[in-house]
């Protein structure tokens, strides 16, 4: 026999769930600071762009890529898992990943909370992007505008521009500049030297800032250059095969140079374009830290990637055949021989957003 008052409880019950659960709901997307976020740049924060270009030379889309990401999959993210851009979604509470602006699967309502143009082998330096076919920033800027024209059909004129004047907006590139097409190539030796070089591609990062605020966007983070003489790649390149220890200071050298004179120029537009809040996060100290004091983070490698030997692999380097890939990638800042670990990256946002305070230098 049913008793009423039992079905009452039941029914209250759900009411109750239902009410609160939405009622939850409504208050998280109410204290959301930002209704999206955006992202543009190279590997940092590229999840899976390059996948659907046919001829880009960067591409990590095959195991043991994403061997720890949700079912194991190999996205096109450049790590074993979640990537910097995935972690700030999820910290600000938006979504869980940040997908790819080429993702065929996506929906409608994917683009109405943000997404990436990022592609893997880009930079501030239109050769760059070039040399391994990849999505020059000027053409992320491309892909941008017709965004914008997918949102309007879908959320209207009003809706898009809030998304765009009160989304975050989010910048990194230069490691390719200044790493490869710099330094391990010696490529752009021939025609500049670090001073030189390095104003090059700050005159471009404040030529591509000033076209994304031209479209609209009024919240930039940009990111400095990380400690890229660390980067076991820069170590093997500088010769560096057998005494590992130390990073190699002329890459670091101009790290700093380049942020510095990106901070400036940061700085400079944020007092020249109304309206504009363009912050600048360092990230090189962060991760210097932690190359010079793994233990206090958890780390016992810092000197050599997990993927294969960890000295020479990278993108199509590190694949299905690397013999030698760590079982324990978490005890390791590098996965491969150029990209931080998910653990290095979560680190690395977790400083951004605490340290750092992103949400509180934005209102
Ligand atoms: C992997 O390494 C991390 C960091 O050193 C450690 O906390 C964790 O317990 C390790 N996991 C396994 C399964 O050994």
């Amino acid at each position: 026999m049913q008793c009423p008052s039992f079905t009452m409880f039941w029914f209250y019950v759900s009411v109750f769930v239902f009410c609160c659960s939405t009622e939850a709901a409504r208050e998280l997307a109410g204290n959301k600071k930002f209704p999206a976020v955006i992202f543009f740049g190279d590997s940092t924060v590229d999840p899976g762009n390059n996948n659907h270009l046919l001829l880009s030379l960067a591409k990590s889309n095959f195991p043991p890529y994403g061997r720890d990401f949700i079912g194991g999959v190999a996205t096109g993210r450049f790590s074993n898992g979640k990537i910097p851009s995935d972690f700030i979604v999820e910290k600000l509470g938006i979504k869980e990943l940040l997908p790819a602006y080429l993702d065929p699967n996506l929906r409608p309502e994917d683009l109405l909370t943000g997404v990436s143009f990022a592609s893997g082998g880009s930079g501030y330096d239109p050769l760059t992007s070039e040399l391994v076919s990849s999505i020059s920033l000027e053409d992320q800027l491309k892909m941008f505008q017709e965004y914008i024209g997918k949102l309007k059909e879908i959320a209207g004129e009003k809706r898009t521009n809030t998304i765009l004047t009160k989304g975050l907006f989010g910048v990194v590139a230069s490691s390719n500049d200044i790493a490869n097409v710099y330094f391990d190539t010696h490529i752009r030796q021939l025609q500049y030297n670090i001073f030189t070089y390095t104003d090059f591609l700050v005159r471009s990062a404040s030529t591509f800032l000033q076209e994304l605020y031209g479209l609209g966007a009024r919240k930039i983070a940009v990111f400095g250059a990380p400690p890229l003489g660390c980067l076991p790649s820069s170590k093997t390149f500088a010769g560096e095969i057998i005494s590992r220890e130390k990073c190699v200071e002329l890459y670091n050298q101009a790290a700093r140079l380049f942020s510095d004179k990106l901070s400036a120029e940061v700085d400079r537009l944020n007092s020249n374009l109304a309206d504009a809040k363009l912050v600048f996060f360092d990230i090189y100290n962060p991760l210097l830290d932690l190359i010079q004091d793994p233990n206090k983070y958890g780390f016992e490698i810092v000197d050599r990637g997990c993927c294969g030997t960890g000295i020479i692999e990278t993108s199509v380097l590190c694949n299905p055949l690397s013999f030698n890939t760590c079982t324990n990638a978490s005890s390791y800042m590098f996965w491969d021989s150029y990209h931080p670990t998910e653990q290095t990256y979560k680190i690395m946002v977790s400083n951004i957003m605490k340290k750092e305070k992103l949400v509180k230098r934005f209102s």
